[in-house]
């Protein structure tokens, strides 16, 4: 029999039971209830708690994430705390109500019904799930490696409103255990498939008076694909500007379907930047072609997605043209997966 034990968060009246061997963060999203947190591998810090009662086991808590001075004064990582008994817990950070919907953490199968090459070892996968699941737009799953129970992390590229049919981006990563592994191995259509989400606070969901920026690189496009489509379908933002940035022609894809969407959208504004090659396109590094376009960004919000070097480039940028670092949401890429989401200090 599973051993469980009762675990509250300060504030809240009801104990939930989590299982001895399932993260604190894990039966608190299963519950539908909501805490801050991120990368869900112990790398970004976000879900840092305070344990007020009880004792937990760390498991593979990282110490460049949770030092051992933190351990000391009670801090865990909730999502790689196991509780060892009955736990009270606070955490660290204000939970942000942002308004977002809170969708319940699940597992989920399905069946692969498109896996396609779209750019430089770069696959679209698209699952077809047998039940629904329901997300914010820019949020994202974790792919099950078979037979393995671990997971990899890949945002949605669909919008909320298709919600049996998902699509990802993966980037091949040399030696990549779930890429070169499996999907761009062994992994075929008609294959059936795991994965449990949704996970992550990056979303543009809420209706805001001034424009966005989304501002992604390679397959950090995908959670921008999402926000994007949700938001157009439903008029959130006033203007919308989507940059692409990739090294040469072949790194970017989808450049059709956006300027078919830019040409039904008046308020939708596309941008495709290569790095490397000249084109009849912008051509740079795509946060210096952002600054180029905007003189100010104050009062606008941006989301950015990609690999850590853009995303510290941009922030940089966009707080160089007045954009208030509480409007700048970011969605970082380790080589396995997307990590930290915050908006920027
Ligand atoms: S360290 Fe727990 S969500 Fe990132």
């Amino acid at each position: 029999m599973t051993t469980t034990h009762r675990v509250r968060i300060q504030g809240s009246d009801t104990p939930l039971e989590v299982a001895a061997d399932q993260s604190v963060l894990d039966a608190v999203l299963r519950a539908g209830e909501w805490l801050p947190h991120s990368c869900t591998q112990g790398t970004c810090g976000t879900c840092k708690l305070r344990v007020l009662d009880g004792e937990v086991a760390h498991n593979d808590s990282p110490d460049y994430t949770l030092t051992p001075a933190e351990r000391c004064a009670g801090l865990v990582l909730g999502c790689m705390a196991t509780p060892c008994s009955d736990l009270v817990v606070e955490p660290l950070g204000a939970a942000v109500d942002d308004g977002a919907p809170r969708h319940p953490l699940r597992d989920h199968d399905g069946t692969v019904v498109v896996l396609d090459d779209i750019a430089t070892d770069t696959r679209r996968l698209v699952v077809e799930l047998d039940e629904p699941m329901s997300f914010n737009a820019g949020q994202y799953a974790e792919l099950v490696i078979p037979g393995t129970g671990v997971g990899r992390q890949y945002s949605m590229a669909n919008p909320p409103s298709e919600s049996k049919l998902l699509e990802f981006h993966v980037k091949r990563t040399v030696g990549g255990r779930a890429t070169e592994g499996w999907i761009f191995g062994s992994l075929a259509v008609g294959e059936r498939i795991e994965l449990r989400g949704p996970l992550g606070q990056f979303h543009l969901v809420r209706e805001q008076a001034e424009p966005a920026i989304l501002i992604g690189g390679g397959t950090g496009l995908a959670p921008l694909k999402s926000i994007a489509r949700h938001v157009l379908d439903h008029g959130l933002v006033p203007e919308l500007y989507l940059y692409h940035g990739g090294r040469r022609r072949d790194d970017l894809y989808d450049v059709e379907f956006f300027r078919e969407l830019e040409a039904g959208y008046d308020t939708f504004h596309y941008r495709p930047v290569l790095s490397e090659e000249q084109w009849d396109g912008a051509t740079g590094m795509v946060t210096d072609v952002v600054v180029e376009d905007f003189r100010s960004c104050k009062g606008l919000s941006a989301y950015l997605c990609g690999p850590p070097a853009m995303i510290e480039a941009g922030v940089r940028a966009l707080k160089r043209r007045r954009m208030a670092p509480r409007l700048i949401f970011r969605e970082e890429f380790t080589v396995a997966a997307p990590v930290a989401t915050t908006a920027a200090s």
